[in-house]
């Protein structure tokens, strides 16, 4: 499980942009399960090719190739993963230790547990899909909109803070090639440290306030064309 370099193909580029070009991003029914757009098997496809592009195997197992043995499968005890893992995130209350978990569909140990609706939560929001309900959420106020009152949170260095601003076709076929276009493997891997609550007010730190600020925001600028 190296940590690769991003890499994006011109097929992969030319595959996005064509699909980017004819969808209203965040336009997508939240309480249907995911735009219908695509087919459910282009989704799955589509899933992939952002789920490589996004570099999610960079840590989750794999690196930028889906054939790899390890695609996905979180962090491996025993293994040369543990060269890179756990990451140690300095934060005010102490130093946490922290995996990456198994995102293929096992029903024990990997995200079989959990549904779409869940893996696009966490994607959108952050929220820990063991710890939070699968509901439709409409509000970023804890407490409102099926917005957990408490919310529990993704340690460092998942990079939601950066994935909740992708179009929701996007997060929606990502959960779908996570639970629909991956072989599930068995891999425990064990918690994260850390509570999980004041993670946000971390990540705040480096990733502006949640919710996320529509653009444009004091450091941007709309210009007319
Ligand atoms: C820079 C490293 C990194 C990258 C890149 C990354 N993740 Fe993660 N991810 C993590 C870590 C670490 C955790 C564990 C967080 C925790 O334990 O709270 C995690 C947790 C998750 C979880 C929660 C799983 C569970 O069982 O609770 C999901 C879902 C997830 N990642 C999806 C993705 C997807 C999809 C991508 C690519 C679009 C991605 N991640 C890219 C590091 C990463």
């Amino acid at each position: 499980m190296f940590m690769h370099g991003r890499s994006i193909s011109a097929a992969a580029l030319v595959v996005v942009v064509a699909i980017a070009g004819c969808q209203p991003a965040g336009s997508a029914d939240a309480t249907a399960g995911g735009p219908r757009l695509l087919s459910a098997a282009d989704t799955i496809a589509y899933g992939r090719t952002v789920a490589i592009h996004h570099g999610c195997g960079d840590c989750h197992g794999g690196g930028d190739n889906p054939s790899a043995p390890m695609w996905l499968v979180g962090f491996r005890a025993g293994t040369d993963d543990t060269l890179f893992w756990p990451a140690v995130i300095p934060t005010p209350g102490g130093k946490f230790k922290t995996w990456p978990r198994n995102l293929t569909p096992d029903n024990e140990t990997g995200l079989g547990r959990f549904t779409e609706r869940q893996i696009y939560n966490a994607l959108r929001y952050g929220l820990r899909p063991g710890e939070t309900p699968d509901a439709v959420i409409t509000s970023s106020t804890p407490g409102e909109g099926n917005f957990p009152a408490n919310p529990k949170y993704l340690a460092p260095p998942m990079p939601w803070p950066a994935f909740r601003h992708m179009p929701e076709t996007d997060l929606w076929a990502i959960a779908a090639y996570l639970k629909r276009g991956v072989a599930p493997q068995t891999n425990r891997v064990q918690p994260s440290e850390g509570p999980p609550d004041f993670w946000a007010g971390l990540y705040g730190m480096i990733a502006g306030p949640m919710p996320a600020p529509a653009f444009p925001t004091a450091r941007e600028v709309a210009l007319p064309r």
